[in-house]
């Protein structure tokens, strides 16, 4: 804690004086730092913060079949402490460095998944089963029902569907069997050539921000104002900020009037800040489903970027998107009370709609 803080406090600014003006003691004082830095790390810092262990964390590992118990005894032991060191954590990654210690903790603790597994006393299941157990039929009826509810959409012509983000296309196959909707007429775009013959599957370049743009307004010189319904499930937030104008600008391109974009994401408006955490559960699904582990800490800050369900509708609607309150319903409530709702990962839908 003490050590903690004399980083914290005095950082460059203060260290690197105190430093030349005291051998010895800058010696001690860099092994201290060292020492501390190989100690803390993001993982043990995240993990144990009470508030994320509470209402995110122990609930995700009983998700994901495993015990929410163990798993925090185990991540403890790992750690060699059961509260946060860092008083001043803010969970971004402009304040924290991942460590050489975030690996061993990560590496233990997808051996003791693998170990829980083994040995019956927890769930073994793939990545698919736990993500999609039904195949996307529930997305399908979310879906089906926003289209058609609080009245049908009014976009006109033959239906078309489209994911931004498809991954393995499970969702978009899904919307294709509830719409009824031809393969030309179902449209699949990744950033890796998705290899479907049920979709047609388009590449999108991000290899530099105007690739981005360019190989958007190619897709768009064949599809534009074409589209019935857009879908974009946890794709958002893997997208660079100096691209993601060009996606929502797309979005709100390829739709026909009268059609609607539904955009699933994590809601980030909880203190501390989840970017942190929400990295760190991309890496969970290695852990839990894979028992695998990154081997260096820089693949643990992943670049992406979580906003609140009011940051990302700010900058869809900056593109031109218009948000549907009535259609953004489900179950009843809006998009920041589902995210209240769903606690663990503050999941939440919202759509968009264009034209009047
Ligand atoms: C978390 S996965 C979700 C995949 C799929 N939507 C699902 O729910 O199963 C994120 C997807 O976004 C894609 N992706 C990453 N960066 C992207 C970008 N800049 N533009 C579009 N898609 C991107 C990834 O390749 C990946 O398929």
């Amino acid at each position: 804690m003490v050590v903690v803080s004399v980083r914290r406090a005095f950082g460059a600014l203060f260290l690197q004086p105190l430093i030349s003006q005291c051998r010895l003691q800058s010696k001690f004082l860099w092994l201290t730092v060292d020492t501390e830095a190989m100690l803390t790390g993001v993982v043990c810092e995240t993990w144990l913060q009470p508030e994320i262990q509470n209402t995110s964390l122990a609930p995700e590992i009983s998700n994901l079949g495993l015990s929410s118990e163990g798993f925090l005894k185990e991540t403890a032991r790992l750690c060699g402490y059961d509260t946060p060191m860092d008083s001043n954590y803010t969970g971004k990654w402009k304040d924290s460095d991942p460590t050489q210690k975030d690996i061993q903790v990560l590496q233990g603790m997808a051996k003791w998944a693998g170990q829980q597994q083994d040995n019956g006393s927890a769930k073994r299941q793939t990545w698919q089963q736990f993500a999609k157990p039904d195949n996307g039929n529930w997305l399908g009826a979310r879906v089906q029902y926003a289209a058609t509810h609080p009245t049908n959409l009014t976009a006109v012509g033959p239906m078309r569907i489209l994911d931004f983000g498809c991954g393995g296309a499970t969702d978009i196959l899904a919307l294709k069997r509830f719409f009824s909707v031809k393969t030309e007429d179902t449209l699949c775009l990744d950033i890796f050539q998705v290899q479907n013959e049920n979709v047609s599957a388009f590449m999108i370049d991000a290899s530099t921000d105007d690739a981005y743009r360019q190989s958007l307004e190619t897709i768009l010189l064949e599809n534009e104002g074409t589209v019935h319904v857009a879908i974009s499930m946890v794709t958002f937030h893997h997208i660079v900020p100096g691209q993601r104008p060009s996606a929502f600008n797309f979005l709100n391109r390829v739709l026909a009037d009268g059609g609607m974009f539904l955009m699933a994401e994590w809601d980030n408006s909880v203190l501390p800040d989840r970017t942190i955490y929400y990295d760190l559960e991309h890496i969970l699904m290695g852990v839990v489903f894979q028992n695998t582990a990154p081997s260096q800490p820089e693949q643990l800050n992943l670049g992406t970027t979580y906003l609140s369900v009011d940051g990302w509708k700010k900058e869809a609607e900056q593109e031109g998107l218009r948000y549907s309150a009535s259609r953004s319903k489900l179950g009843g409530l809006g998009p920041r009370a589902q995210a209240n709702h769903s606690r663990h990962m503050r999941d939440f839908d919202i759509v968009f709609e264009r034209g009047l």
